[in-house]
């Protein structure tokens, strides 16, 4: 019989890609093939996001014109993962009839038996949340690329007031070392050249004696050639022996994304961030003295409940004396259940985008002048892909993440090589090939889905 055929699609941020590689995992092994078009598929996953309003919307778009494969093949199985499954639940599967599952992030596992049920006309709900599931034991079916995303925790409890993911993820929990290890000796096997560890909060990372810092170490050593980069960290949890331990190890990306969200320690303290502008500055000046050549970047949000002129302003200070080298720039989402929800939303929208785009602006102007110094220097870059512009120019990234595209030469995906960067922009480096760095196996394909 030939096989049933699922389709994922996903939303939201990298640790959904990465729960979308684990459900694509346990279908594989339950007799599944991949399908690479929702037209040719049995089933049709959509993994969602609920951090902002906007992301939800774009779901419940997707979902109306999911109906058309409903109607035209009734047969279809639809089913609703990730933190909408969570928040919304039943809701979802009442709401216009076309929602068969609705699978929270911790339920991952039941997903061949619901499917199987649902064939058969019986529509479910899984959305208990686990203090344990950490999916350790799955070996998630990947997409091509040079680049792999290894979740290493799930979960936040740090309970910041404006996030719906401790409702959605639930608590912390962390895998084991050992496991972590064995995926990335997997990894190197399998021709990756690059591995982001993930985590809401990667860096609460614990297991027994062992925290992030200690696993960073090991996972570096166990394949010196593959480049390692880890997100989201949160300013509380980023220790001085995470610090070192950046620095001390050649191939961690010398690249921090640290969420600042506001510059205002009246607004810092509503949001439950932990943390004053000064604590935070002064982490950046640790961080810079002990790895001078780091890159940072970090998350805003413009119009947290009462945010005036005045604070707003202090997240601009914050933004000019950092320098980060990139941004994510949001406008805030009141979200239901969370604190920040009973703080109302007083902030206009209007003002908001105000806000938005001045934060938006700086930051470009900043990024451009990060960027401008590395005009007739040479970088490091991984290749990664086909510009999307030119097919006659790679993609890759530097170990600073910038975006550097160039002509392809001699080439190939997953080469490191040297560029001379000519041109940039705030967003983008452009060069030219200097010379082959190290003569890397021929990429090959982990799994192509
Ligand atoms: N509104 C706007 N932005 C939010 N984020 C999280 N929750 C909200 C919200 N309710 C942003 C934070 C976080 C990033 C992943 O999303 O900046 O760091
Ligand atoms: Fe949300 Fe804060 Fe946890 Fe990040 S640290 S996932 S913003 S609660």
């Amino acid at each position: 019989m030939q096989k049933r055929k699922v389709y994922i699609e996903t939303y939201g941020c990298q640790m959904n890609v990465a729960d979308s590689e684990v459900v694509a995992g346990i279908m594989d092994n339950n007799n599944y093939a991949m399908a690479n078009d929702a037209a040719e598929a049995d089933v049709i996953f959509v993994n969602t996001c609920s951090v902002r309003d906007n992301a939800e919307h774009r779901v419940h778009q997707r979902l109306q014109t999911l109906k058309k494969y409903k109607s035209n093949s009734p047969g279809v199985v639809i089913g609703v993962l990730g933190c909408m499954a969570e928040r919304l639940r039943a809701e979802l599967i009442e709401k216009g009839n076309i929602v068969d599952l609705v699978v929270g992030p911790d339920e991952y596992r039941k997903l061949p038996e619901l499917v199987e049920n649902a064939f058969s006309g019986e529509k479910g709900i899984a959305v208990r949340l686990s203090r344990v599931e950490n999916y350790d034991d799955i070996v998630p079916l990947r997409t091509e690329g040079v680049s792999a995303w290894i979740s290493v925790m799930r979960g936040c409890d740090k309970f910041c007031t404006f996030c719906v993911v401790p409702f959605t993820r639930g608590r912390e929990r962390s895998r084991s070392v050992k496991s972590v290890l064995e995926e990335v000796r997997r990894l190197s096997d399998a021709g990756f050249r690059e591995i982001t560890l993930l985590g809401q909060n990667v860096n609460s990372y614990r297991d027994g004696d062992s925290d992030f810092a200690d696993l960073m170490e090991a996972v570096s050593s166990v394949d010196r050639s593959i480049r390692i980069r880890f997100t989201t960290s949160h300013p509380q949890d980023m220790s001085e022996k995470l610090i070192r331990t950046i620095a001390e190890n050649e191939n961690i990306c010398k690249y921090i994304h640290l969420p600042v969200q506001s510059g205002s320690d009246r607004i810092l303290k509503l949001m439950n961030r932990t943390y004053t502008s000064a604590q935070y500055l002064q982490l950046v000046e640790k961080i810079e003295s002990i790895i001078p050549a780091v890159s940072l970047s970090t998350d805003i949000i413009a119009g947290f409940p009462t945010e005036t002129e005045a604070d707003y302003k202090q997240t601009l200070e914050v933004m000019k004396q950092v320098r980060y080298d990139g941004a994510f720039m949001f406008k805030y989402s009141p979200r239901e259940n969370t604190k920040a929800w009973e703080m109302g939303d007083d902030v206009s929208d209007e003002i908001k985008v105000q806000r938005l785009n001045e934060i938006i602006e700086l930051q470009q102007k900043i990024s451009l002048e990060q960027n401008q110094p590395l005009v007739g220097k040479t970088v490091e870059v991984l290749v990664e892909r086909e510009s999307a512009k030119s097919s006659d120019e790679w993609m890759g990234r530097t170990d600073a993440n910038k975006v550097t595209v160039f002509p392809k030469g001699n080439a190939k995906i997953g080469d490191l090589i040297k560029v001379k960067v000519h041109k940039v922009n705030s967003a983008t480096l452009f060069g030219m090939i200097e010379q082959a760095k190290k003569e890397i196996p021929e990429y090959r394909v982990a799994v192509n889905l």
